[in-house]
C-alpha cells in the first residue's frame, strides 16, 4: 500500500553553504515552510549537533546531540515491532509521515546521509499542495477517523488534521501505525489516496557526503526507496525531528 513507483524527479541543491549560520538556518525553514523541503549541503565538515542545534534553538546541544536517531535498513527480524521495517524489511517503504503515533507529531525532520553512495535507496517524497486535492479527497481526509496505535496505546485521529490555534494543519499517515476506517469508507479513502499519490509527481534524494533534506513532515510524505544495486554498503541516515 503507498508504495512508491520508479519515475522520481531527483531534486538539485536549493543552497550550497560553506558553513551554516542560524540565519541559513532560518531561510531553510522558510524555503522548507513554502515548498515542502529544501535540500542542501555544508561544503565544510561540521559535527552534525552543531548544525541540528542552528535548526533548535530552544534546545541545548547536549539535548539536541541526544535526539538524532541513526537509521538503518533492517532485515524484518532485526527490527523493531511495529516499525516499518518489522514490516518491509530492507525492501522499498510507503509515503509516511513521521512520528504518526504521536499525538503532534514533528513539524519537520531534518536528515543527513552518513554513508552516502549515490545508487543506494533514495529518499523519495511528495508534498501535499492542497490547491491540487480534490475536494473530495480534502473532506475524506478531514471527516474519516482512522485507528493510530503505537503497539500499546491507541487514540483516534483523521489523516488530514486542522489546528486552528496555529490556523496550520498537518498530515498524519502511516499503513504501519494507523489502520483505515472499517467498510466502505476505509475502502473509498485508501483508493482515492493511492490515486493521488500515484498520479501527483514525486521527487527523490540521491544522497551525497553531506547532504542535507529539511522536510515539512506535515506537509509531505516520503518513502525509501528500493536499492538500485546489490551493494555490501549500508546505507546510514541520521534523523532530527523538528516540533
Ligand atoms: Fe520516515
Amino acid at each position: 500500500m503507498f508504495l512508491p513507483s520508479d519515475g522520481s524527479i531527483a531534486i538539485r541543491y536549493d543552497a550550497l553553504l560553506d558553513r551554516i549560520s542560524d540565519h541559513d538556518a532560518r531561510e531553510i525553514k522558510q524555503a522548507a515552510c513554502k515548498k515542502g523541503w529544501c535540500f542542501f549541503r555544508v561544503n565544510h565538515y561540521t559535527e552534525l549537533p552543531k548544525i541540528v542545534h542552528c535548526f533548535s534553538k530552544s534546545q541545548s546541544k547536549d539535548l539536541c546531540e541526544k535526539s538524532i536517531s541513526e537509521l538503518l535498513v533492517k532485515s524484518k527480524g532485526e527490527a523493531k515491532r511495529h516499525s516499518l521495517s518489522a514490516v518491509f524489511g530492507r525492501g522499498r517503504f510507503p509515503f509516511h509521515t513521521d512520528g504518526a503515533h504521536l499525538k503532534k507529531p514533528p513539524r519537520f525532520i531534518l536528515l543527513h546521509a552518513r554513508i552516502a553512495d549515490e545508487t543506494i535507496r533514495p529518499t523519495i517524497f511528495k508534498p501535499f499542495y492542497f490547491d491540487r486535492l480534490s475536494t473530495d479527497l480534502v473532506e475524506q481526509m478531514q471527516s474519516m477517523i482512522w485507528t493510530v496505535s503505537d503497539g500499546f496505546h491507541y487514540f483516534y485521529s483523521p489523516v488530514l488534521n486542522v489546528i486552528e490555534r496555529e490556523k496550520s494543519y498537518f498530515i498524519r499517515l502511516d499503513p504501519v501505525c494507523m489502520k483505515p476506517p472499517m467498510g466502505k469508507e476505509g475502502k473509498m479513502i485508501l483508493k482515492n489516496l493511492s490515486i493521488f499519490l500515484r498520479s501527483t509527481p514525486s521527487y527523490s534524494v540521491v544522497w551525497q557526503d553531506n547532504s542535507y533534506l529539511l522536510l515539512h513532515n506535515w506537509q509531505a510524505v516520503h518513502a525509501r526507496g528500493s536499492a538500485t544495486r546489490e551493494t555490501r554498503m549500508a546505507r546510514v541516515l541520521h534523523r532530527y525531528s523538528i516540533f
